[in-house]
């Protein structure tokens, strides 16, 4: 791995990863490397110290004969996490890793005090049983280290690259949006008000008013973003700041946007078989499942029939009603691939959703479904794009026209059709790796009831 160095003064560039270590490129060759004490074991003669950094861990043995009794008392001392530079040889072995290092000197940078050792301790980590114990969400800044939450930021960083290259490689452009605005998108109940200077302020909870906005002008755009949103009930699928990847098209219809959907989602979903297989199966993942959601087109059902199948098993649903998660947990229990469903009754969905001219009772919208009893990960649709229509629309949801005055005015200078959506990265990577919670996806999670760490 190729690491810039600054042409003078001091140089803490680290140049040996144990990755390499580990497919066998030092062997035989003396290295140094840096990490953090991931476990330590042995005797009064030899120790047994498992290193850890970003790229995975290799066993390094510690002979007293060979580095000296000050340096061998050093590392008997170091708890787990003290951060080191060490010394050594690579070679192949036969045992836990392949490859280990006979380790000539070691300096410790960083130690652990003994009176405040690493909380997170092999049976923390039992009890938590690769879910999340409010032990773990307490000390998170510290649970990032495990080797389960590393892989997964790693596959997170790789679905945000997979996003951003679907964009790019269409000739979309990325555009930001203000987080601060002053009226809703998806309704007022979750709603986050913030006092701004003497008056009301709220935290977005979705860039696509402003996409609109720009949307003459660049007619092809992206983002990925915070979204915010004061969701008071705590589901596996909700949080109250979540990441959100959207996207705004001029000239689109219902169906040019589900195309985009589909094509972000299954290029997210080949990426990561191609880069994390490995991971993906270590987390318990059934890739043949991810295949399939690289590999197929995702199947259209419109709203009335989704809830004539409720209906027909069992499940108390009426006509009007937007689905919940209990609902499309139902639903797509049985589902093989995503599903996208479409006309949703006008009722149901915010004001932007462009009703459908062959029948107003129901809108131009689609959600994307994902199967496993997952639901929902990609909402979206054509937009009310007239002037006319769109004051309708607003006066029926009793929004206040003024908050909306700009997002009408796209509308008196030469509206066009367009469309959008917003995938919730969050959920699409809990879906994806497998995880039971949308929380064991991203480092610091909101809801309701936490802030911190
Ligand atoms: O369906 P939603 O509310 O649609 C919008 O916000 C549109 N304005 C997007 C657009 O057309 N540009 O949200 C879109 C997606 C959902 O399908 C879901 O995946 C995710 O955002 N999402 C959440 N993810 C995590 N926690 C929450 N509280 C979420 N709320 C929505
Ligand atoms: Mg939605």
């Amino acid at each position: 791995m190729w690491m810039p160095r600054p042409r003078d003064g001091v140089s803490m560039t680290k140049e040996t990863w144990i990755g390499d270590v580990r497919a066998g490129k030092y062997d035989g060759t003396e290295v140094e490397l840096k990490g953090w004490v991931h476990r330590s074991r042995g005797s009064n003669k030899i120790r047994f110290v498992v290193l850890r950094d970003s790229t995975g861990t290799v066993q390094c043995v510690v002979k007293r004969d060979i580095v000296g009794d000050e340096t061998f008392e050093t590392v008997k001392d170091a708890l787990i996490e003290s951060s080191l530079i060490l010394h050594g040889t690579a070679e192949p072995t036969d045992r836990e890793h392949g490859h280990e290092i006979q380790v000539t000197n070691v300096e410790i940078v960083g130690p652990v005090n003994p009176d405040t050792p690493f909380p997170i301790t092999e049976s923390a980590m039992e009890q938590a049983d690769g879910g999340e114990t409010e032990f773990l969400l307490d000390n998170r800044h510290l649970y990032l280290r495990t080797s389960r939450m590393t892989t997964m930021l790693k596959m997170r960083s790789t679905v945000f690259g997979a996003i951003h290259s679907y964009f790019r490689d269409r000739e979309f452009t990325e555009y930001q949006a203000p987080n601060f605005v002053a009226g809703a998108v998806e309704g007022g109940s979750t709603l986050f008000e913030v006092p701004y200077f003497g008056r009301k302020a709220y935290l977005t909870q979705s860039w696509q008013l402003y996409a609109e906005a720009a949307m003459p002008a660049l007619e092809r755009l992206y983002t990925i973003a915070p979204s915010f949103r004061a969701e008071k009930s705590r589901t596996r699928r909700h949080l109250t700041e979540f990441w959100h990847a959207e996207m705004e098209i001029a000239w689109g219809s219902n169906d040019d946007v589900m195309v985009h959907g589909e094509g972000v989602v299954r290029n997210i979903a080949s990426t990561l078989l191609d880069q994390h297989s490995d991971d993906l199966e270590s987390m318990g993942r059934d890739l043949e499942l991810v295949a399939r959601y690289a590999d197929n087109p995702y199947p259209r059902m419109r709203y009335d029939e989704a809830v004539e199948t409720l209906q027909g098993m069992g499940v108390d649903i009426e006509w009007g009603q937007d689905l919940d998660y209990s609902k499309e947990k139902v639903l797509t229990e049985d589902f093989e691939i995503p599903h996208f469903l479409t006309h949703y009754p006008r009722v149901a969905k915010p004001f932007y959703h462009r009703p459908d001219p062959e029948d107003p009772k129901y809108v131009l919208c689609h959600d994307l479904l994902a199967p496993e009893g997952y639901g929902e990960v990609i909402g979206g649709g054509e937009r009310t794009w007239s002037e006319p229509e769109i004051l309708d629309r607003i006066d029926e949801e009793g929004n206040d026209r003024e908050a909306y005055e700009f997002y009408i005015d796209i509308r008196r200078y030469g509206g066009v059709p367009h469309g959008g959506f917003g995938l919730g990265v969050d959920r699409v990577c809990a879906w994806l790796t497998g995880a039971d919670h949308i929380r064991e996806v991203i480092p610091f999670p909101r809801d309701s009831r936490r802030v911190t760490p």
